[in-house]
């Protein structure tokens, strides 16, 4: 199950939002250690523990960071227990964000404008649910990559959960505009009218891109991994003669949506390892209250990834 009904207690809850900073900095001298873990389905090929454990080592945090592989209809269960036994938070990928969301009793604003939870933050007696994602790309884009936002014409390709989970962020850094395209232009115009009041969006049929130059495309579709962009689907002269092509997905190679975009001119292209770790960095401070530098773990993942 990927969408997950809020249960009762959560949809009571539903409209409750917290802009709790983060947890004060968790003291584990004299007890168990920390716990912290990523939970998905699969999840033998996530970064995440990676990520955690080179900030907790930075920053002299003692906690540990685990994989946490839960059955498709355990979300609930595998979560509850996990509390049980001294976790302190989740990062959630796959397919569970939305799960996570209906669990946590307590929600930031961002994870509220995202319908959809990727971290969970233990407070005592409940779950307190946070959306990292659209300020990880927004991090990566204008602090590692130097690209500004305010002011520049941005098109974000998709329109489900990882569109709706950026776009907020996007518009918060007032961009000139914020265009959505979707295959499903219906999506597209309800995740617009879900962000009108943040910003200067709208949605447009792909086929009405064509004559039109953006300075940032996002791509957050899942055409990804193993699947060339088919012939056709966007249209051709969407990048501006500066423009940076950004894929939120990540590979050790060049992603289909990259090489699509610098066949089409595209001055610059970046893949999402940058947001994976600014977003798992942005969780690390909500658990942990302590700030860890990104810069040394993207060098180490990036060199990695060549070996
Ligand atoms: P996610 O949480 O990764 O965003 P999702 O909510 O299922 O996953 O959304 C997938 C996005 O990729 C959608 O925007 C989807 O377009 P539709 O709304 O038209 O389905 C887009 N997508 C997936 N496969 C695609 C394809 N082959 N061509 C174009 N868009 C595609």
């Amino acid at each position: 199950m990927t969408g997950g009904k809020a249960s009762p207690a959560a949809r009571r809850s539903a409209n409750r939002t917290s802009d709790a900073g983060p947890a004060p900095q968790q003291s584990s001298v004299g007890k168990t250690l920390d716990r912290y873990a990523i939970i998905g389905n699969p999840v033998a090929h996530s970064k995440s523990p990676v990520i955690q454990e080179a900030f907790a080592r930075a920053t002299g945090q003692r906690m540990r960071y685990e994989r946490l592989l839960a059955p498709l209809d355990g979300f609930v269960a595998t979560v509850g227990k996990f509390a049980e036994t001294n976790g302190l938070g989740l990062n959630v990928t796959i397919p569970f964000k939305l799960q996570a969301f209906a669990l946590a009793r307590e929600r930031s604003p961002r994870a509220q404008a995202a319908c959809a939870c990727n971290t969970l933050a233990w407070r005592g007696d409940h779950w307190f649910g946070d959306n990292t994602d659209g300020a990880g790309l927004v991090l990566d884009l204008t602090r590692n990559l130097g690209e500004p936002i305010a002011g520049r014409k941005l098109l974000v390709l998709g329109a489900g959960g990882a569109a709706r989970g950026v776009a907020g962020a996007l518009l918060a850094e007032r961009p000139l505009r914020l265009v959505i395209a979707n295959r499903t232009h219906a999506k597209a115009i309800d995740l617009s009218a879900q962000f009108e009041r943040d910003g200067p969006i709208s949605a447009e049929p792909l086929a009405s891109l064509s004559g039109q130059q953006f300075d940032i495309v996002v791509n957050a579709t899942s055409v990804g991994l193993g699947m060339s962009v088919p012939a056709g689907l966007w249209p051709h002269r969407l990048f501006t003669a500066q423009a940076l092509a950004y894929d939120l997905i990540y590979a050790d190679q060049t992603t289909p949506f990259l090489h699509w975009a610098r066949t089409e001119g595209a001055a610059r292209t970046a893949d999402g390892l940058g947001m994976l770790i600014e977003q798992a960095a942005e969780s690390f401070y909500l658990w942990r209250g302590v700030r860890p530098d990104t810069d040394p773990v993207f060098r180490l993942l990036r060199a990695a990834g060549r070996d």
